[in-house]
């Protein structure tokens, strides 16, 4: 077997007519001829042979299997994954998930350009925005309430090159209208990324909504363990092929074989593990709605969440990350957070493990949908891992009992 060139093998088991769940098991999965194992080996090799003639390589191919930093059998099993889980074209994978979303703009925007950007994103995309690509690359944003479709065209100039937004905002919970975002991007010439780490598929599918790029963490639902880190771009064929040439083989982004690997497996879960979190969270976000003790719950699943119905239309489920605040300052959340005894304290999200940090008020969140309550109280990010649901609300509730007292009937 030639094992430099898995992309190029027949693949019976992954057409695209195999349901979501098939394809998370099979897709990208390519049984070791050498060995006869029926799984992808972790290929841990910086370099791979060279034809007879190498001098007709084109050192950056990406496609062609040479060197690890432009690509690696593990990665392209992963990407092949991923494109076929986004139903997309193609798919890049790097280090980390910032490593992704900065491949985006760093292939596709140069000095001069205009870009509109969500007021709630993940606080190093906030950063790049803000700091480094104005100040070292005079590239300018322009932050909206992606909320407001008038305002997001108004802030549209001729220049304006990307318009960006997270499906669901990290960690206001503000849910970007993808295919109305799409619209206004694509009528002035702009394109459209989505960092879709709350909302990976099935549960929503940016692509088929009109996004150009859909930017994911891998380290959080996709991988779904804690135990790894990485980040995709999926999207057209040509843009995916630009951002490799690029971000990978000219920046060096790359992820590992072996975490490539490991999502790998994690990935094969997804389904299952998506629709525990799914309704967990639910539940959970149903209590802490309830109780008195708790000063707001901003959540899509949530009525009372300004953009619950855009979110019922146009994901299958609402995430599984919630933003609260108990009723009470900022020691308060603290002593809270110290009387959880199952969830525990610490960042990130989308693992097997529920995981809450007190981001307080002074993080930069722009406007958001619940302006006051994230003033006034600062808030908590809750991630709703794969516990019995009722041993995270039991948690839940002897914190409260503990931090405010029992409620008085
Ligand atoms: C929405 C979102 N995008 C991107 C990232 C960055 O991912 P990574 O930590 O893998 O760089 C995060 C991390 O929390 C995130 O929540």
């Amino acid at each position: 077997m030639d094992s430099r060139k898995p992309a190029q093998r027949p693949d019976r088991k992954q057409p695209a007519s195999l349901s979501f769940d098939s394809q998370a098991v099979h897709a990208g999965n390519s049984p070791d001829a050498t060995t006869g194992a029926i799984l992808t080996p972790i290929v841990m090799s910086n370099s791979y042979q060279l034809p007879d003639d190498p001098s007709a390589l084109d050192w950056s191919d990406s496609r062609t299997l040479f060197y690890t930093r432009n690509s690696g059998h593990n990665q392209m099993c992963l990407e092949r994954k991923l494109a076929a889980l986004e139903r997309g074209e193609d798919a890049a994978v790097f280090s980390t998930g910032v490593a992704a979303l900065h491949a985006i703009f760093f292939t596709f925007l140069k000095s001069g350009d205009h870009v509109v950007v969500s007021d709630v994103t993940y606080e190093a995309v906030a950063r790049l925005f803000r700091e480094l690509l104005p100040q070292r690359y005079g590239i300018e944003a322009t932050f909206v309430d992606i909320s407001d479709l008038a305002a997001v065209q108004a802030a549209m100039r001729p220049n304006t090159r990307l318009v960006h937004a997270e499906t669901i905002a990290n960690p206001t919970t503000k849910v970007a209208d993808v295919r109305a975002l799409a619209a206004i991007a694509h009528a002035r010439g702009a394109m459209l990324s989505i960092d879709a780490t709350f909302t990976p598929p099935p549960m929503f599918r940016g692509l088929e909504h009109g996004a150009d790029f859909v930017a994911h963490a891998l380290t959080k639902y996709i991988n779904g363990h804690g135990d790894a880190m990485g980040g995709a771009v999926i999207g057209r064929a040509e843009l995916v092929r630009q951002l490799k040439n690029d971000a990978l083989v000219d920046v060096g982004g790359s992820i590992s074989p072996f975490n490539a690997w490991l999502i790998m497996r994690g990935s094969v879960t997804l389904p299952l593990r998506l629709s525990k979190h799914l309704s967990t969270a639910q539940r959970v976000a149903d209590f802490l709605d309830r109780d008195p003790r708790v000063a707001f719950v901003a959540f899509p699943g949530l009525t009372s969440h300004p953009q619950h119905d855009l979110a019922s239309r146009q994901f299958e489920g609402y995430g599984a990350v919630m933003a609260f605040a108990v009723d009470g300052g900022p020691e308060l959340q603290n002593r809270f957070v110290a009387n959880l005894r199952l969830i525990v304290s610490a960042v990130s999200l989308g693992h097997d493990v529920s995981l809450i940090v007190h981001v307080g008020k002074n993080a930069r969140r722009g406007s958001s949908a619940y302006p006051d309550a994230f003033q006034t109280y600062g808030h908590m990010r809750l991630s709703i891992g794969l516990e019995d649901p009722a041993d995270l609300i039991a948690d839940i509730k002897a914190a409260l009992d503990d931090t405010l007292g029992p409620v008085v009937a």
